[in-house]
């Protein structure tokens, strides 16, 4: 019998975890290393998700491992008053990375850097109204749950109040459509906007944006459309704050995937890949909006902001990213990934759709390319054919789009690795295609 089966596991799950969304994978992981993740029998399993999109250096990468036992023998944890040496040199290395955001905020958590970002939003314009994409993840806690419109509304009761969404575009079902057929995403920009105005009150304070919508399935914004965005905001007196929880250290091929569209936002929140799988979020904006947070009495005070071992953590991930060159790696390790893939959808007729930048795509599984239809049942499969033949893949299931798989992989991925994974794609698609 497999390990994996342990029924005194499995009756633990069953009597006394709280069921948080999806379904379990039917394994036991015992450790994590590199690319791979182990199961109770000790079958290696590549990991395309880096954990949840977080492990941009693998699992385990030793740097951390050292960082997070120095660490935790000097101080760990600190009353939220204390300030320490890890702490103001992770803000002013975080500040030189990104130019013009002096001001730097450290948490834990994703939905924290998010509600901390709304908050301060929303102090500084005196307003309230916060607008997001149709098919958003900010997070699970009030403000972020609140501008979340991908999954998780109902049953909650009323979101924030002031709470707008916006359609997020999409170029492989586009709702506007340019005379040559492609994405009018000007349009649809203008025309959401003009919907924005018809419902606000006049109290418009921000629009939060992830620059890939990852849950929504790995929508990338088109090239112009943020910039067009931040105009839509400065119009009206909005701020935009940029979610670069999974885009955000390299992952899309830029150390930020704002600097492709050569704009600054006004917020930026950062969490996942910047403690490379540890708890560890920012949030960093200009002197200017700090000091008006600052004069009007920002508050933010939380148990673990300022903990001097995660922005321990923080800095070391920073020295690996530079020193191993993986915003580079990224871009060069992308191509081959994109190729790859591409080669799929070439083979494959429920292979309809391929997008996404660097290190960061998204595979949209269709009945076929004619009627783009979505199949999740089949999407469903082929990641647990893959599961099965040692390849971890996360798949998006939302009743709009096909299934999307969700390709992540860790940035110190070798050449090897990535085609494995690749192969074990295929086979995976090939085992569910021809067996119907
Ligand atoms: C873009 C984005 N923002 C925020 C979050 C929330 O982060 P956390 O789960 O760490 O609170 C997620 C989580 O998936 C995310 O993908």
């Amino acid at each position: 019998m497999s390990k994996n089966n342990n029924p005194e596991f499995w009756n633990g799950v069953t009597n006394n975890l709280v069921r948080y969304g999806g379904s379990f994978d039917p394994l036991i992981i015992e450790r994590a290393s590199g690319s791979y993740v182990y199961d109770a029998d000790g079958r290696a399993i590549l990991d395309f998700t880096s954990g949840q999109m977080s492990a941009v250096l693998g699992h385990s990468h030793p740097r951390v491992v050292a960082t997070v036992q120095r660490q935790m023998a000097e101080a760990a944890h600190l009353f939220s008053g204390m300030l320490s040496w890890p702490v103001v040199n992770l803000a002013k290395r975080l500040a030189g990375l990104a130019p013009g955001l002096d001001r730097v905020l450290l948490l834990s958590t994703g939905a924290e850097s998010n509600e901390a970002a709304i908050r301060m939003a929303k102090l500084v314009t005196g307003k309230h109204e916060i607008v997001a994409f149709s098919k958003s993840w900010h997070g699970m806690t009030g403000a972020a749950a609140s501008a979340t419109y991908s999954a998780g509304r109902k049953g909650y009761g009323p979101a924030t109040v002031g709470s707008i969404a916006i359609p997020a575009p999409n170029s492989y079902r586009p709702r506007f459509r340019t005379a040559e057929g492609d994405l009018d995403w000007r349009s649809e920009l203008d025309d959401a906007f003009a919907l924005v105005d018809a419902q606000s009150t006049g109290s418009l304070a921000a629009f939060i944006a992830e620059p890939i919508l990852s849950s929504g399935g790995i929508l990338e914004l088109p090239l112009g459309y943020l910039a067009a965005l931040q105009a839509k905001c400065r119009e009206r007196g909005m701020l935009l704050i940029l979610d670069e929880a999974q885009t955000g250290l390299g992952r899309t091929g830029d150390m930020f995937a704002f600097e492709r569209d050569g704009i600054t936002p006004d917020i930026l929140t950062l969490s996942k890949t910047i403690g490379a799988g540890l708890p560890l979020a920012a949030v960093m904006t200009t002197a200017e909006i700090e000091d008006k947070a600052y004069e009007k009495g920002f508050l933010f005070y939380t148990t673990h902001v300022s903990d001097p071992l995660p922005a321990a953590v923080g800095l070391t991930v920073i020295d690996v990213v530079e020193e191993e060159r993986l915003v580079e790696r990224a871009r060069l390790m992308g191509e081959k990934m994109f190729a790859g893939l591409n080669a799929l959808k070439q083979r494959y007729e429920c292979v309809g759709d391929v997008r996404g930048r660097g290190m960061m795509a998204g595979l949209e599984i269709v009945t076929d390319r004619k009627s783009r239809t979505p199949a999740l049942e089949t999407g469903a499969r082929i990641a647990a054919e893959a599961l099965k033949r040692g390849l971890s893949m996360n798949i998006v299931k939302l009743p709009s789009m096909g299934g999307v798989f969700r390709l992540a992989p860790p940035l110190t991925i070798s050449e090897a690795e990535l085609d494995q994974g690749l192969t074990i794609m295929a086979e995976a698609i090939e085992s569910v295609v021809t067996r119907g």
